[in-house]
């Protein structure tokens, strides 16, 4: 079947998420079930150009997947014109100087999150997107797993009536490296690297509420550090400088609905799990809830709501969780990863739409930003609308 290739700059592709999601998950799993399929009949071809730091490891992803191109001159690559697209999943310190590389090499951008360290630098990078006329992408995975959009599919379909809360539970434990090696790489818990669950976790926060219920118009968050010091791979003792929860709470305006819905979302590296999956949301709403996780979404209607009643001299008599409905798939749901690079491709070489930007990415950064500012000065902060590029001052 005939094919066209389209080269795509893969940097930071030793890491967890730019080797295991972007690479193996995505990519390669697209040229195992042989292209993207375009309307023509034809297929789209990824050709993974892979960048990094050290010869050694890329050498080594190279020959495991029977690879051709790598180099450790991000120049050199975005010289390339077989090449379109440059994506960028190296720490998040060294993303905005990257992207600016590549923007001013016109290519097309898609990049983990968050894009930026500060909203300045994710404005400044949206706007010089659009001034080149590249297309761009960010990715906001959680929005492409089996329980989102299950709940989404409730909220579209009107299960929940006015919604009135949603709280969100998102964390587990990470070792802090001495006794048990860590789980996560330790610039995560080092300030001047980039690090913090806030600047992590938010933006991810914002796209999920943002795309599922409405705008994100306030925060008021907590922000600590649980666990002082870590221990990173080299087994050095070191300070966690940067936050490892955040307990935040933000208002969402939904368009057709009075009031603010409250979301309160707890997000933590340093608590142990009891819940069935690693981030889980309840939303409550006047004609029914669902809890989503990662995989599963279960619903209780108004009409199926139990009347418990307050007595803690009597031990429980119901066993809630069996009272709640699973919600069936309905659907195939592919790698969340993969699915969305399936449609920034589509983007690129179709034009189809595509609406999460990097002023989509910018929007996430703002709120972390905000979120901080919150911490920081024991405020509800609300949050101004980004001005985007041809609208008025
Ligand atoms: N979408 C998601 O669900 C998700 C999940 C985790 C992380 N992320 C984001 O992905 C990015 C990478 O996170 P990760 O967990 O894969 O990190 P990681 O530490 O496993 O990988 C980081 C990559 O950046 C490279 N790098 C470039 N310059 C570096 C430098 N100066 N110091 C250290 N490494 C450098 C490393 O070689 C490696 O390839 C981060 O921006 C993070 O916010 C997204």
């Amino acid at each position: 079947m005939a094919r066209t290739t389209i080269g795509i700059v893969l940097n930071g592709v030793t890491g967890r998420m730019g080797y295991r999601q972007h690479l193996v998950r995505s990519l390669l799993a697209l040229r195992e079930q042989g292209g993207l399929p375009l309307p023509d009949g034809t297929r789209l071809w990824p050709e993974p150009v892979l960048v990094g730091r050290s010869e050694t490891k890329l050498r080594e992803i190279a020959d495991r997947h029977g690879l051709t191109e790598w180099t450790t001159d991000l120049a050199a690559a975005l010289a390339r014109p077989d090449v379109q697209i440059y994506f960028d999943a190296q720490v998040t310190a060294q993303r905005e100087k990257a992207l600016k590389l590549a923007i001013e090499a016109g290519k097309h951008i898609y990049t983990e999150k968050p894009t930026a360290e500060d909203l300045n630098g994710a404005v400044e990078l949206a706007r010089l997107a659009d001034a080149a006329g590249i297309k761009h992408g960010v990715v906001q995975d959680k929005l492409f797993l089996p329980g989102l959009r299950k709940l989404d599919r409730l909220v579209k379909g009107g299960f929940f009536g006015r919604i009135l809360s949603v709280r969100g539970e998102f964390g587990y434990w990470v070792f802090e490296g001495d006794w048990q090696e860590a789980q996560r790489p330790s610039w995560n818990y080092r300030a001047a690297d980039g690090g913090g669950i806030t600047v992590d976790m938010f933006p991810h926060w914002h796209y999920v509420l943002e795309q599922i219920f409405g705008r994100v118009a306030s925060v008021s968050a907590h922000v600590t550090t649980h666990i002082p010091q870590r221990w990173d791979e080299a087994g050095e003792r070191y300070d966690a400088t940067a936050d490892d929860a955040a307990y935040g709470i933000f208002e969402i305006e939904r368009p057709g609905q009075d009031g603010r819905i409250v979301a309160q979302i707890n997000s933590s590296w340093s608590v142990r799990v009891y819940r069935d999956e690693l981030v889980e949301f309840q939303v409550d709403g006047t004609e029914g809830s669902a809890v989503a996780g990662l995989r599963n979404c279960r619903i209780q209607h108004r009409a199926s709501t139990p009347k418990p009643v307050w007595n803690p001299d009597l031990p429980a008599t119901e066993d809630f969780r069996s009272q709640w409905q699973v919600v069936p798939d309905n659907a195939e749901f592919d790698n969340g990863f993969k699915a969305q690079w399936e449609l920034f491709l589509r983007h690129v070489v179709l034009d189809e739409p595509y609406s999460w930007d990097l002023w989509a990415g910018a929007r996430g950064v703002q709120l972390a930003e905000l979120g901080l500012t919150s911490a920081r000065e024991g405020r509800r902060v609300e949050i101004p609308e980004l001005r985007t590029e041809g609208e008025s001052a």
